[in-house]
Order: C-alpha cells, then structure tokens, then sequence
C-alpha cells in the first residue's frame, strides 16, 4: 500500500500526539512531535539563561543555535520516539509547565523555526509519517495527503494539561495558571509573523471538545481509507 503524510495542527492539548500516536500505531508509520523540538530549544535556551520570564536574549540563542543537536530515539516499551538534546534524553524536562511558559516565545524566531521545518522535512522524505504541530499541513508539507485541524474549548483543553501535570507529580501547579498558559499560547502561536497557527484550506476540522478518543480515531481512521 502506498505511504502518505499524515499532517495533524491545531491548538495546545487538543490530542494531537495522543491521535498521532494511536494512528502511528495502526498504520505502522513514524511519529514525529514537532513541539517536542521547539520544546528542546527551549530548554537549551532556558539552562544557559537566554531565556526566563523576565527577558529573552534572541540574539544570544540565535548565534549558538549551531550548539544543538536534535534527536528522537525509537522508545520500544512507549512505542514512540524520545526526544534527545545533545544526546541527553530531556522526553520529561520538556513537559513542564516552566518550559510551556517560554516555548511560544522561542518558536516565533524565524531561525530557529527554518532549522527545524528542514529537519522535519528531511524525516518526511520517504512518507509514512504521522506528524504533529503548528505548522505542519501548511509549512512543513504543504503537500501531505490528509490534514487535520484539531481544536477543543479552552476550558476543556486546560482540564486535561492540568489533569496531566498532576499525573506527573507536579505538585505547584495550579488550574488557572495551566488555563493562562494555554490561552497565552493560543494567542502567540495565531498571530506570530512566521509561520502562524492556521487552518490549511484542505484540512478537515475535528471539534474534540465533547468527543471520546476512540470516536476520534476512527472518524480519522476512516477518512485516512479514502486516501490510501
Ligand atoms: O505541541 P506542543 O504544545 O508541545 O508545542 C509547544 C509549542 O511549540 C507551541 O506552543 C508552539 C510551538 N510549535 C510550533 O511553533 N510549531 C510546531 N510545528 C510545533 C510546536
């Protein structure tokens, strides 16, 4: 059967890692999490001080942009690949809520934005990719058979982040901070310069506000069909 590219955008804790890995699964593709790499420049540029809440230093991150090297490595047990900066696996440093507070900001640099989209593209040669961001359906490949656009309410999509830092012990971490945090990336992520978060005019929009994951997956399965 051929190989296509699966491109899923949308806005902070709709799911889409949650849909791109279950499709990844069924259809014995690649996954890729494309904020996984912003998250990992992030983290870079929060552990030399370039970036905290008081300022960001671009200049600074920009100019040792050369000093990181991105890399997932395959996971067997989790079933996906683990994000890797300068060889050190950082999959859980970059899920925290300090790194989602500074990660809208770093990923409106348009260097780092053309470092990243080359490596992404790079991963898509061969097709058989299930990919997840901001960008993906309508910058990265532009061309991928099926694009999805994911959205849910605000209120919804805080519940689940906050539900799932508490999963991970994070104990400081409060509902309304979680709730700013994704409003505030909604709004960065819309109206950055490059690259901004929008809907491809071919993507199909998937409302999962009051929709169960195996009714999602699928919708989407389903639809995938019609294209392979
Ligand atoms: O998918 P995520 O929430 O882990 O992404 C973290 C941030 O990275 C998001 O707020 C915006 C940025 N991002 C981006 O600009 N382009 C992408 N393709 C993926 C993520």
């Amino acid at each position: 059967m051929r190989k296509i590219i699966v491109a899923i955008d949308g806005f902070s804790s709709t799911g889409k890692s949650t849909l791109a890995k279950q499709l990844a699964k069924e259809l014995h593709y690649v996954y890729v999490d494309t904020g996984a790499m912003y998250r990992a420049v992030t983290l870079f540029a929060m552990r030399n001080q370039y970036i905290d809440n008081q300022y960001f230093d671009k200049e600074n991150l920009i100019e040792n942009l050369n000093k990181i090297k991105l890399h997932f490595v395959f996971n067997e047990e989790k079933g996906f690949g683990e994000m890797y900066l300068n060889g050190e696996n950082v999959e859980d440093e970059i899920r925290t809520l300090e790194v989602s507070q500074n990660v809208s900001q770093v990923s409106t640099i348009s260097e780092i934005r053309k470092k990243l989209v080359e490596q992404q593209q790079k991963m898509g040669t061969k097709r058989g990719i299930v990919m997840d961001g901001r960008d993906i359906g309508t910058v990265v490949f532009p061309d991928a058979e099926v694009k999805l656009f994911m959205t849910a309410s605000a209120d919804k999509r805080a519940t689940r982040r906050y539900k799932e830092l508490l999963d991970r012990g994070d104990k400081d971490v409060s509902f309304d901070r979680v709730l700013k945090n994704v409003e505030s990336r909604d709004y960065i992520d819309s109206t950055r310069l490059d690259s901004p978060l929008s809907k491809a005019d071919d993507a199909i929009e998937i409302d999962n506000s009051d929709m169960g994951l195996e009714e999602q997956f699928d919708r989407v399965l389903s639809l995938i069909s019609t294209r392979l």
